[in-house]
């Protein structure tokens, strides 16, 4: 049986806190009828109407940030946290004070949230849009509501303002991803398990509504934090009626393949309907996430006012850093409040340059605050470079890069499913060198019949793009988790090889792909084929002597992290198990073409 309809407000609590009004489980009705959105609402104790910033999403509104994740919280400098601060999201008792209203709502089907649960649906963006409406109309409000939060309350930003809900005045979407399918479950086509795996089973799962024991797992196998309900006043739900009133994202992945399968096709938004000004910071670091989808929500969005600024660093801090906290405050503060103390409202200006780019020089060290801010910030007017010289470099039989192609054939064997080590492919630089921009590489590919005479039908490929210094050590950077990570990632699995050059969105070094259903070619054995791999973009300066590396694997490879591929019913034996054939010589297109500036 499900839980009886709640009543009205039937949870709700107002707390006077010393600094701020604090509402607890304000309903927001959703117009199906079939479920209800509860936020929380923190507001100045002055009467008056506040400008909102909003955040809708997954991981429990109320849930202390010290719980979720304790110690990645004892890292985040004291003004930025309180005992009301939660994962990912703007601290309400700095915002309060600076005349907003905080609102952060659950989503349906999570949290305190009843109803079902499909995460990053067009149903959850479209209560989005409904729970931005409703902020709007308070008595509270000035009317106007802006979007800021990392991660999934970055990536919902986006689809949410494709739908132009009325009262949404800016968004800021921190390192979120912009392309469901693209940028977070399947790259290059590949499918990208380990991260949804642990992501749902840790941090979304364990906060379904009706949960009886709502525990978020802490980062790391086992680590349980508190209980942290009660928010089920209405009851719990037996497991087989929690099943029923959830979509699983670990589940939908593996049986979806293709960007037309209705799960896939529903998901997909227009980035040119975005009309209100949008601020994308992405991350450099978040090779395997946060970083694409900023750039090409960038690249692809309808409004003028719209800036893309880089940074690095864990996933988790810099959005608390005072300086980060300072640049978003003057961005709200021009779209929400109409107090422009940067320029922001006269588009992208050299005051607020359209690009600022983080420039990557030399070998801090990495997951250390202090390290990252040697690196400087450089103002550019657009992105790419306008100035970015495309260079190729071929892959050489000695396992050099060369601007020439090679004299000499070659064939290397890999082995399928990452069972070969990786080959490396180096190109030294006597000069300094800056690569700034979206990297590619083509590589021309047979697989081979097996002993028994059948073949694999596939083959997928993994590249990576790695520093070395005059010495040939490599220079790692801050990855998501704090981890050493490589320049850059790219995939491509062989099958879904075909290129849209008629998109709109296609562009020479951003090859565009459909993924759908019709774009399947499987491959015949000892046939060459062409496979151009798009590399997520990425920027470094490289001393004279250093060197670049391009890496080719036939798996996951170091620097992937928690962000592995390695999913049985996607990448197996009979699919594509057996030996995969690099042909490297005068007739083969094999390069690496590198956006030098
Ligand atoms: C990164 O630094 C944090 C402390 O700031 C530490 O807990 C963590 O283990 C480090 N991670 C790596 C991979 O070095
Ligand atoms: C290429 O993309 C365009 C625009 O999205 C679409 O209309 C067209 O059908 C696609 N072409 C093919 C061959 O699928």
């Amino acid at each position: 049986m499900p839980l009886p309809f709640p009543k009205p407000n039937a949870l709700h609590e107002v707390k006077e806190l010393p600094t701020l009004l604090f509402e607890k489980n304000v309903d927001i009705p959703l117009k199906d009828g079939q479920g209800l959105c509860r936020g929380n609402v923190y507001r100045p104790k002055e009467e008056g109407k506040y400008p909102v910033i909003l955040t809708y999403g997954p991981y429990g509104k109320d849930v202390p940030y010290a719980d979720f994740h304790g110690n990645s919280f004892k890292e985040i400098p004291d003004e930025q946290k309180s005992e009301l601060s939660a994962w990912e999201t703007p601290e309400p008792t700095y915002w309060t004070r600076h005349g907003y209203v905080v609102v952060r709502v659950d989503e349906r089907g999570l949290g305190s949230s009843y109803g079902f649960l499909d995460t990053m649906s067009d149903q959850t963006s479209s209560d989005f849009a409904e729970v931005i409406e409703w902020c709007a109309e308070q008595p509270w409000s000035s009317g106007k509501v802006g979007l800021l939060g990392i991660s999934y309350y970055g990536g919902s930003q986006w689809r949410v303002a494709a739908r132009k809900p009325k009262g949404l005045a800016c968004i800021l979407p921190w390192e979120g991803m912009t392309d469901y399918y693209r940028d977070r479950v399947r790259h290059g086509g590949i499918l990208s398990n380990n991260f949804v795996n642990f992501w749902w089973n840790n941090q979304v799962g364990p906060m379904q509504y009706g949960t009886a024991d709502k525990r978020p797992r802490r980062f790391g196998p086992g680590q349980f934090g508190p209980p942290v309900g009660p928010e089920c006043l209405e009851g719990t739900l037996p497991k087989e009626e929690l099943v029923a009133l959830r979509k699983d994202q670990t589940e939908d992945n593996k049986v979806n393949r293709y960007l037309d399968d209705p799960y896939h096709a529903s998901r997909v938004y227009k980035l040119e309907d975005i009309d209100v000004p949008v601020l994308s910071v992405a991350n450099l670091g978040g090779i395997l996430l946060h970083l694409r989808g900023n750039v090409v929500g960038y690249l692809e969005a309808g409004t003028k006012n719209k800036w893309l600024w880089f940074i690095s660093g864990r996933h988790d801090l810099p959005f608390y850093l005072p300086h980060f906290v300072e640049l978003q405050k003057s961005f709200l503060d021009a779209w929400l409040k109409g107090e422009d103390s940067r320029g922001w409202t006269e588009g992208p200006n050299v005051k607020v340059p359209a690009v600022s780019l983080l420039v990557r020089k030399g070998n801090p060290g990495f997951n250390k605050t202090e390290y990252e801010q040697t690196f400087a910030f450089r103002d550019e007017k657009e992105w790419p470079l306008a100035r970015t010289q495309y260079t190729k470099y071929y892959l050489q039989p000695d396992l050099s890069l060369a601007t020439e192609l090679p004299k000499e054939e070659k064939k290397i064997e890999l082995e399928a499913l990452g069972k070969s080590d990786p080959i490396m492919f180096t190109a030294t630089f006597d000069k300094e060198t800056e690569i700034a921009g979206h990297p590619t590489a083509n590589l021309v590919y047979s697989v081979a019949k097996r002993a028994d005479g059948t073949a694999p039908k596939d083959l997928d490929v993994f590249v990576t793009l790695r520093h070395l210094d005059a010495e040939g050590k490599e220079i790692f950077y801050t990855g998501t988790a704090g981890d050493p990570v490589p320049l850059a990632k790219g995939w491509l699995r062989a099958s879904l090889r075909a290129i849209n050059e008629s998109d709109p969105r296609h562009r020479e070094w951003l090859p565009r792909r459909d993924y759908e259903s019709k774009d399947v070619a499987y491959l015949e054995p000892e046939q060459k084929y062409d496979l151009l791999v798009e590399i997520w973009p990425t920027q470094v300066v490289v001393s004279p002597g250093g060197k670049i590396v391009l890496e080719v694997a036939t798996g996951d490879s170091q620097g992937c992290g928690i962000f592995l591929h390695n999913e049985e019913t996607d990448r197996n034996e009979a699919d594509l198990g057996g030996q995969n054939i690099l042909h490297l010589g005068p007739n083969d297109q094999n390069w690496l073409c590198l956006p030098i500036v």
